[in-house]
């Protein structure tokens, strides 16, 4: 399929005020199609909205005469130790943002001391991505299929490349109705690596590739997937008490509380407004990594608060990669970074695992 898609180019550190503002500049630069489908969501986008102001219902209670300078925001989870409680969330087809596509976001993620999500949609390979990083820590994240031996070559591959955990995304059996993408007659002019020998990706909506994709899933395909790799298991997409419990009897050796950034059921709740329940059903048995609308350090540290043990980001890392390629990625970790340090210093928190113990009002 030919295609004319040019994605920005420039490498350079990205100065912005806020997330909002960042979005806003981004959206200047990148191709329509592309920015709808990176930046839209399911249906009415309710839940997409929901996302980000479910955070103002909760409240940080500010902490003085705390004894504490400098906060430590570095932590660890399953067994990797990071610099801050913040990781990149898997995202399909970097390439629309920038032409290093997914490896300049894994240099940005690996410069900025933290993990890489890398999904079975990317447009580079699982090899090139993992050298991209340059052995810093990458989660690589599965979308399963239909067909058993592509399962169990991707994970293998990971794996072989050093993947150190492996995320199986469940919430996406069929495509939520995305609306931009719908309006654009949007489908992806771009290749996906892992998908190449199967036909599918360039010239493909989500929306079918997706239909590719196990649409009827138990707990049962955890565990075959499971007997396939060494790798620690992260289940990606509850947002309900009940699955959090089946996800970890199954076999999960972490849960990611998400709704896929409202890109999935518009009009489920907002991803932060049901951290809580799950959380305390999970009783921290296993982590949490929670992710859906993110946009500032006193996010973060509201999720940590109700639960989670580190959080992701999706979008406004992908519009720092539009922005500055690699620089602009380190320059949104950056932003996080300095955001949350300072929102811990101010509410009487020297380490991660003290936001852990904070009251929210
Ligand atoms: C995603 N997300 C996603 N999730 C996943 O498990 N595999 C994937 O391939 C993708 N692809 C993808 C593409 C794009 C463009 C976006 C924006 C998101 C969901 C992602 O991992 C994460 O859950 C959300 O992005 C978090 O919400 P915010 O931070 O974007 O609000
Ligand atoms: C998306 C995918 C690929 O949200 O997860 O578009």
């Amino acid at each position: 399929m030919a295609t004319d898609y040019q994605a920005p180019s420039e490498e350079k550190p990205v100065h912005f005020i806020n997330v909002k503002e960042l979005r806003e500049t981004a959206s200047k630069i990148v191709p329509v199609g592309g920015w709808g489908y990176v930046d839209g969501a399911a249906g009415d986008e309710w839940t997409l909205r929901e996302n980000t102001l479910a955070f103002e219902r909760k409240q940080i209670y500010p902490r003085v005469l705390a004894d504490l300078e400098k906060p430590d925001l570095s932590t660890s989870i399953l067994g990797t130790d990071i610099r801050m409680p913040i990781m990149m969330c898997p995202a399909a087809a970097h390439g629309l943002l920038h032409v290093t596509a997914e490896k300049g976001t894994a240099k940005g993620v690996a410069e900025s001391g933290t993990i890489m999500g890398v999904s079975t949609y990317s447009g580079e390979t699982i090899e090139d991505i993992e050298a991209a990083g340059n052995g810093a820590p990458q989660w690589f994240q599965l979308y399963m299929s239909k067909d058993d031996e592509f399962n169990k070559y991707v994970v293998q591959t990971a794996e072989k490349y050093g993947a150190k955990a492996l995320i199986i995304t469940v919430d996406a059996t069929v495509g939520g109705n995305r609306e931009a993408d719908e309006r654009n007659n949007f489908v992806f002019p771009i290749k996906m690596a892992n998908l190449i020998n199967y036909g599918q990706g360039l010239g493909h909506s989500i929306g079918q590739i997706f239909a590719n994709a196990l649409q009827k899933m138990s707990v049962d395909d955890i565990s075959k997937i499971a007997s396939y790799t060494k790798l620690p298991i992260i289940i990606k997409g509850i947002q309900c008490p009940e699955d959090a419990v089946m996800a970890i009897k199954g076999g999960a050796s972490a849960i990611c509380v998400s709704n896929h950034g409202g890109r999935q059921l518009d009009g489920g709740p907002a991803s932060f407004d049901v951290l809580a329940e799950v959380a305390t059903v999970v009783d921290r048995k296993v982590p949490i990594i929670f992710d859906s609308g993110i946009r500032r350090g006193q996010h973060v540290f509201k999720a940590i608060a109700s639960g989670a043990d580190i959080v992701g980001i999706g979008r406004p890392a992908l519009y720092g990669l539009a922005l500055g390629g690699w620089q602009g990625v380190k320059s949104v970790f950056d932003f996080f970074y300095k955001e949350l340090e300072m929102v811990m210093q101010l509410a009487g928190t020297k380490t991660v695992e003290d936001i852990k113990k904070a009251k929210l009002k």
